[in-house]
């Protein structure tokens, strides 16, 4: 496990038509943690949002923005950023969605835990974490997700689709980002799984997770789809791989 200094913070907001939510969030990051730099990831959304977000990092030297070409979905917008975020010296990651679901107030525990974590998941579903507002139905798909892929990867992690974190650079370094193939949600389940079986440390932290009350979620059947049909041939896959390893010993 990694308890070297952290270094310098950096709070990757993805964003796809987020306009209503980036400055109300950015002002809530910059209050709650002074010191952590932003990157605000666009993937050009048709509402302005990237327009927005330079013109907060036209007054503020601590907001960035990655402008992108297009919607890539989630992973893709995380992966540039992580590279961005390492390539500028940065010793933590943090990833954050822009809609208020992830609250900036709860950072500083995030970052705290990470003093003694290779990773630190900000979770739902462990006691002392909740989440506000949310339908059953999608409270359900949630549990039910993160149950999935937990027994299928065979990893302890409460919420492994949880998307509020804190990497130290090492760890995103050492797993391998080049080879994460997944674009939307699953992109989560892929990097805390990853982190596991490299035996990192990984730390869950309560969050409450408040539901968006602006915008649109980008949440759709087909990342439903793509997250169950990986985890299920990742979960497979490396059962094979044990059986086929025990019967060469
Ligand atoms: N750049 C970019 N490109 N950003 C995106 C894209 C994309 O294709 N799709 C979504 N986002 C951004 C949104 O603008 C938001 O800031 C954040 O990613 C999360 O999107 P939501 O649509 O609000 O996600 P959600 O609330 O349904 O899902 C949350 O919970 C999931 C687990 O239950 C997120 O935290 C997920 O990361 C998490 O897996
Ligand atoms: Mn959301």
């Amino acid at each position: 496990m990694n308890d070297g200094p952290l270094g310098t913070v950096l709070v990757i907001i993805p964003t796809y038509n987020e306009a209503e939510n980036i400055k109300p969030i950015v002002a809530r990051v910059r209050s709650s943690v002074p010191e952590a730099h932003i990157l605000i990831a666009d993937d050009n959304s048709p509402d302005g949002t990237g327009k927005l977000a330079d013109e907060l990092a036209a007054t503020d030297d601590h907001v960035h923005v990655l402008h992108r070409k297009g919607k890539e979905g989630l992973g893709a917008a995380y992966l540039a950023g992580f590279r961005w975020g390492i390539e500028g010296g940065y010793g933590v990651l943090v990833e954050m969605d822009a809609d208020g679901s992830h609250q900036p107030e709860q950072l500083p525990r995030l970052l705290t835990a990470l003093k003694g974590a290779d990773l630190v998941l900000g979770s739902r579903w462990v006691p002392g974490g909740r989440v506000v507002n949310w339908p059953k139905s999608r409270e359900f798909l949630s549990r039910g997700g993160s149950t999935y892929s937990r027994l299928m990867l065979g990893v302890g992690i409460r919420d492994v689709t949880g998307g509020y974190r804190a990497f130290r650079k090492e760890t995103l370094e050492g797993i391998g980002m080049e080879e994460v193939a997944s674009a939307g949600y699953c992109f989560q389940v892929d990097l805390a799984w990853r982190a596991a079986k490299k035996g990192y440390h990984i730390v869950e932290v309560p969050i409450t997770f408040v539901e968006r009350e602006r915008g649109d979620s980008k949440m759709s059947r087909n990342i439903v789809v793509e997250a169950l049909w990986r985890v299920t041939t990742w979960g497979v896959s490396a059962r094979l791989n044990r059986l086929r390893g025990r019967r060469h010993n």
